[in-house]
């Protein structure tokens, strides 16, 4: 069972915008939503740009170097959600001003909602 890794402090990412960490071996992009932060892998699995460098509109990300867009909320390719291309998606979490994501491959690959944690 992994635990929640500190990874930055509010106020670190811009609303609308996402940054990239090194979780436990796993680059994670963490992004600030409408007041929410969600967390998906960081490389694209198109050709693996970096996510957080992407357009974030609503729960979505568009990835900067060919405009596949992913769900921030479950990581799913929303050009095409049934090809079964998606992203993993972390826990994120807010404990005190500290920004913490967990990174744990089963809540991907059930295709849960990863949630976020607010501001
Ligand atoms: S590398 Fe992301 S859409 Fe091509």
């Amino acid at each position: 069972m992994s635990e929640f890794r500190t990874v930055a402090k509010v106020g670190d990412i811009p609303e609308g915008q996402g940054r990239s960490f090194a979780v436990g071996g796993t680059m994670v992009g963490v992004f600030l939503s409408q007041g929410r932060y969600l967390a998906i892998n960081d490389f694209c699995p198109h050709m693996g740009a970096s996510l957080a460098d992407g357009y974030v509109e609503g729960d979505a990300v568009s990835c900067p170097w060919h405009a596949w867009r992913f769900s921030l909320v479950d990581g799913t390719w929303l050009d095409n959600s049934k090809s079964g291309i998606r992203s993993a998606c972390y826990e994120v979490r807010v404990e005190g001003v500290e920004i913490q994501v967990r990174v744990s491959a089963p809540a991907a690959s059930a295709g849960a909602d990863c949630g976020g944690g607010k501001t």
